[in-house]
């Protein structure tokens, strides 16, 4: 693994990562077991793409944790998924804070049980001096609602003669998503086979290379995670423009 991290390009490295952590429920059918088990052995897995990201200096990493449409789950697996959120924190909050990790959460976070919200900002509280990286949660997180409530501020303020049509541009648009304090998302990663989005950051990955892997979700190690970079680093992000220019 050493030798694959060594292969990365230092000044070639996605400066936002996000990723959408699927297929708990698959891996522990697959071992004919509750869906529950594979939300439990999905930790070791959140841990290796921190850690990895962390090892290489990633700047921004974003973690789909839960979305707006899981709260239709059964109220059971909910339930779990909010317990070991709040186990997982307070097992862990000391060695994002030792990293020097900065924590941040992007959602409907008034919708989280109390006990989860009140310990999530208080390790986002704790890591706010934090120098090194960026660690982001989207929990209770839609994409549609997150634009849809840019769309609502933003018309607030043109309604109450703050803010002209004609100055809402794009930077204009994003300093009203949860996002606005994060560069866009270079490179978006989805474990399970699944090829789609699911709500998930839909304006900020307009440009992002898109990975989708064929591995569940808690059997993604460092490794999985190296391949994945320089994968991205093979790619030319174009922006529309024509190799010749890019060379030029
Ligand atoms: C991802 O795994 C975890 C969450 C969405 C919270 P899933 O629970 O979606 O697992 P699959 O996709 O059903 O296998
Ligand atoms: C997306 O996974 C949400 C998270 C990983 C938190 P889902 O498993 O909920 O997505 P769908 O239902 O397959 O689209
Ligand atoms: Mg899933």
């Amino acid at each position: 693994m050493e030798d694959l991290k060594k292969l990365i390009k230092n000044d070639k490295l996605p400066q936002h990562v996000a990723v959408i952590m699927d297929g708990n429920g698959r891996w522990a059918k697959s071992r004919g077991k509750e869906r529950t088990f594979g939300h439990k052995n999905a930790i070791t897995a959140v841990r290796n793409v921190i850690n990895a990201c962390n090892e290489i200096h990633i700047p921004y990493l974003t973690l789909y944790t839960f979305s707006s449409e899981n709260w239709n789950r059964p109220k059971e697996e909910v339930d779990t998924l909010m317990n070991l959120l709040s186990e997982t924190l307070l097992l862990e909050a000391e060695e994002i804070f030792s990293k020097g990790l900065r924590m941040h959460v992007i959602g409907e976070i008034s919708t989280l049980p109390d006990l989860v919200r009140d310990q999530l900002l208080n390790v986002v509280d704790l890591t706010k001096g934090n120098k090194g990286g960026n660690l982001i949660l989207a929990l209770s997180y839609g994409s549609k609602k997150e634009i849809l409530k840019a769309v609502k501020e933003i018309s607030a303020e043109v309604k109450e003669g703050k803010l002209k049509i004609d100055a809402i541009d794009e930077q204009c648009f994003e300093n009203h998503l949860y996002t606005k304090d994060f560069p866009a998302v270079d490179l978006l990663i989805r474990t399970s086979g699944e090829v789609r989005i699911s709500n998930f950051l839909l304006w900020q990955i307009a440009y992002a290379e898109l990975q989708f892997l064929d591995v569940l979700w808690p059997d993604f190690t460092k490794e999985t995670f190296f391949r994945c970079i320089l994968d991205y680093q093979n790619k030319e992000r174009r922006y529309g423009k024509t190799s010749e220019q890019l060379l030029s």
